[in-house]
């Protein structure tokens, strides 16, 4: 006998579809594949999206699927955690769900994270499917596998990669979708065309109009391009070891800004405003000109950002926040560079570079100065 085995198998290939289309899920597409799964399905929204979406879902896959059901929790962040899940875990098993049932996400962010998550340990392991309803989750949050939950000392401290079987975004739910929302999930596409597709900014800076119309065809023109190139960045590294890390743009500076604001700040802000410092520290880096760093600024500024943060966000509590981020190197911080828009330094396949200590304390200063605005 020897003191050692090795089991081996073969790296299970990832393939999930992402369908898109206005009323998909009115679409003999979707019930074609609920009827095809012959899995019993479980469809989980929050409270907000119950009546309007959650309880017409289930209306329409019940007439194809057998036993299906419809779980609710409180919408909002405070329910991305293990209590809820606990408690919808609870709701699924007495509702008879178990090995052969496959859930359904259907909602912002919150909703896909957490439902993600349920799905990867619920009797260890059922498929999913993911319906985003918000512009974040749709750009965003479904196209990553990423899923989690909080805890009280961080977000998304907790999870797993784990993939929907097939993602649906359908942009006729963003009807419903407050103007605000609408702006969150808009700075994660600028940052999308910042690291990877110049054309994109060009088109979004010229017509931002037709966004504030909800111009249908040019929105699901920006959702699809938006997507494709999160698509790309995920399929070229799943695991988030080296390119992957390039969606991270502007979340070094935005994640401390948001954890010292206590989360009172919505997310899309304080990443708007991470967006432009970090380009401040590419155009400090000679890496990018003074006419496209005044660019980057002057597209948030038109979307809307309000670009402002209170005095609880200094110089020192970036610093101490900064790192703990998930780029960090032995303590030091490290940050994604433009090298151009749609364009990132690769510094070598890892994507991300510290800067010297002076240089950084230096942008703080001015960070701090151009944006610290808002009363406590
Ligand atoms: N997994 C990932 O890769 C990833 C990436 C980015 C963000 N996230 C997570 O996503 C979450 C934020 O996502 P979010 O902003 O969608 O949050 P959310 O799910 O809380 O949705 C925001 C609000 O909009 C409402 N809403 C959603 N769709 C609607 C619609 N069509 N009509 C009316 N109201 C609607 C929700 O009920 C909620 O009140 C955070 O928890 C964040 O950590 C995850």
């Amino acid at each position: 006998m020897k003191d050692q085995m090795i089991l081996e198998t073969e790296a299970k290939k990832i393939v999930t579809p992402i369908y898109f289309g206005l009323e998909l899920l009115k679409e003999p597409l979707f019930a074609t594949f609920c009827q095809k799964l012959r899995f019993r399905l479980a469809i989980i929204t929050d409270s907000n999206l119950k009546k309007h979406h959650g309880q017409p879902l289930l209306d329409r896959i019940r007439g194809v699927a057998e036993g299906v059901t419809l779980h609710t929790f409180k919408a909002g962040e405070e329910s991305k955690n293990q209590r809820v899940k606990g408690y919808l875990e609870k709701t699924l098993f007495q509702a008879g769900h178990r090995r052969d049932s496959c859930l359904i996400a259907l909602g912002g962010g919150v909703t896909i994270d957490l439902v993600g998550y349920i799905s990867a340990t619920f009797c260890r392991g059922i498929p999913y499917l993911s319906i985003p309803t918000s512009l974040l989750a749709m750009v965003d949050v479904s196209l990553g596998g990423k899923t989690g939950i909080n805890l009280p000392f961080g977000k998304n401290l907790v999870g797993v990669i784990h993939f929907p079987l097939a993602t649906f975004i359908d942009f006729s739910t963003l009807k419903s979708l407050p103007k605000d929302r609408m702006r969150e999930g808009l700075v994660e596409i600028i940052k999308h065309s910042l690291i990877a597709d110049n054309q994109l900014f060009e088109l979004l800076s010229q017509n931002l109009e037709k966004w504030e119309e909800k111009n249908i065809p040019f929105i699901k023109q920006i959702i699809y391009a938006s997507c494709q190139i999160k698509k790309g960045v995920v399929e070229s590294d799943i695991w988030e070891e080296g390119r992957r890390r390039i969606l991270n743009l502007g979340h070094t500076i935005g994640h401390a800004i948001e954890a010292l604001e206590e989360y009172q700040m919505p997310h899309g802000e304080a990443i708007a405003i991470g967006i432009i410092v970090e380009s401040f520290i590419s155009y400090k880096l000679k890496k990018i000109d003074i006419t496209t760093f005044e660019k980057i600024y002057q597209i948030f500024r038109w979307v809307g950002c309000q670009l402002a943060f209170s005095p609880k966000v200094t110089k020192k509590g970036l610093l101490d926040l900064m790192r703990y981020d998930k780029k960090t190197k032995r303590c030091t911080p490290r940050f994604v560079i433009l090298n151009g828009i749609g364009r990132v330094e690769s510094f070598r396949g890892a994507y991300c570079t510290q800067i010297n200590p002076s240089l950084l304390e230096n942008i703080l200063d001015w960070m701090i100065e151009t944006f610290e605005t808002l009363p406590h």
